[in-house]
């Protein structure tokens, strides 16, 4: 059962009971106030029976009722029966009565009060009493239970008609209501076709909740298209060497080479394998950037001069001048991602660098580590600086790679709460910087 249906049957329901519960409390205050109307009629005309009479025994004359006030007793309300005794006897009676010898009420004929009210046999009755002459005037108590029966059917019409209406209006007010988050979640069954639903615009709690659930949506879009690119690039990068070392494995195995030949082939192999060993690495701690790092406190320059120093037949290679410079800088870090970081740093700089030199500088400047790798290499456009840090990103450069180092740079340092900067001239050289806050200093 949905949810609108499920909270317009318990609207209607409490609107019923609520409706009920003031209708018997406003119908017990009615018949109240009913038969207290009716009291004060019969009571004035009880007493101007009894001052009449009283007027007549004084003059010493047989008591009459007058016409008049016979006439009298007949009002808009009903009519009423009334009997006047003298010493107990009938004097006079007018109106309707099934035994009109019977007393209204007999029990207060032989008792002694002066006023008495009373429900005798569904009648009302009022008895006053002066000296020896006694009045009762009473009417069926079926005036008031034919009115309370109208007030009951009225009430029970606009009852149900209030019931179904609060229960309609509930309905379409949680219809209203979860509007949006319908929408949300067909777009949350959309999501793999991509397909957007229009912004949701309630002002409540409701539409509080949907804007945050539709910008998370929105969010988890784009990373969603962002690592199924990632995954599409990490394939073709990898697919690339596999190939050419399929390739390669194929044509040895169709036919015999010379010693010279393999030499060459091998090469390649090393190569091929070299680069994929590098790709997974990096695709590797870009992973793992994303899970806890397992912090130690370590020397930033004597990590710095250990990369450099496996780096150093590369540069000779090259016949760069490789050297690092710096005090000892303590860091909280993970030695292994900071390690990768620093490799492809340096291994940038070596690998878009001819002729010069690359220089590693460590310092701590304002309560920060500050690491700073600078070439006098081939330098990159300002087009390529905002890019470098993309995984996959290349530029026009030809050599070999993946374009990942610098993006596992950057993920590495933004995980110890880091910063990256790098400036560039073309034909001039590169400086990466990269700085640590001191919240992270051993
Ligand atoms: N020191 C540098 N000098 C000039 N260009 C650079 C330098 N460092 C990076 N680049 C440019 O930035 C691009 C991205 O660098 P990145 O390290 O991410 O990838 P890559 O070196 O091409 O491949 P990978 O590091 O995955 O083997 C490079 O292809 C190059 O164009
Ligand atoms: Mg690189």
């Amino acid at each position: 059962m949905s949810l609108r249906i499920r909270l317009a049957i318990l609207s209607s329901f409490i609107t019923l009971l609520a409706l009920i519960g003031l209708s018997v409390i406003t119908g017990v205050f009615l018949q109240r106030s009913l038969i207290r109307d009716l009291d004060e009629e019969l009571e004035v005309q009880a007493g101007q029976i009894l001052d009449e009479a009283k007027d007549e025994a004084k003059l010493g004359k047989s008591i009459q009722i007058s016409n008049d006030l016979e006439n009298a007793l007949v009002t808009a309300t009903g009519s009423t029966t009334a009997f006047l005794y003298v010493q107990g006897k009938l004097e006079f009676g007018a109106g309707q009565y099934d035994a009109p010898n019977e007393p209204l009420d007999s029990s207060f004929l032989s008792q002694n009060q002066n006023l008495k009210r009373c429900d005798c046999d569904d009648w009302r009755v009022i008895s006053l009493r002066s000296n020896d002459l006694a009045v009762q005037v009473g009417r069926p108590l079926s005036i008031i239970t034919r009115n309370m029966e109208r007030y009951v059917s009225i009430v029970a019409v606009v009852s149900l008609a209030a019931t179904v209406l609060a229960g309609l209006l509930i309905a379409f007010v949680v219809s209203r209501t979860v509007q949006p988050l319908e929408k949300l979640a067909q777009r949350v069954k959309n999501l793999e076709s991509g397909e957007l639903i229009p912004g949701v615009g309630l002002p409540d709690e409701i539409g509080v909740l949907a804007r945050a659930l539709e910008q998370s949506l929105s969010q988890l879009q784009v990373s969603r298209a962002r690592q199924n690119r990632f995954v599409a690039d990490a394939a073709h990068e990898l697919r690339t060497p596999v190939t050419a070392l399929l390739a390669d494995l194929e044509t040895h195995r169709a036919r015999p080479r010379q010693e010279s030949e393999n030499q060459a082939v091998l090469e390649r192999f090393f190569r091929n394998a070299q680069h994929l060993r590098r790709l997974i690495n990096n695709l590797l701690t870009l992973s793992q950037t994303e899970r806890d790092l397992q912090l130690q406190p370590l020397n930033l320059t004597e990590l710095a001069s250990e990369v450099t120093d496996r780096l150093m037949p590369l540069a000779a290679s090259k016949n760069l001048e490789l050297s690092i410079d710096g005090e000892p800088a303590k860091l909280l870090g993970d030695r292994l991602m900071l390690e990768r970081a620093l490799e492809n740093i340096l291994g940038n700089a070596l690998k878009f660098t001819n002729s010069g030199e690359v220089r590693v500088l460590v310092k701590t400047q304002s309560q920060k580590v500050i690491l700073i790798v600078t070439d006098t290499g081939i330098g990159m456009n300002n087009g390529d600086l905002e890019l470098v840090f993309e995984a996959f990103h290349r530029g026009d450069s030809i050599v070999e790679g993946s374009g990942l180092g610098l993006a596992v740079v950057k993920a590495v340092v933004q995980a110890h709460h880091g910063q990256v900067k790098m400036t560039s001239e073309v034909n001039v050289g590169t400086v990466v910087r990269l700085e640590f806050p001191i919240r992270i200093n051993a």
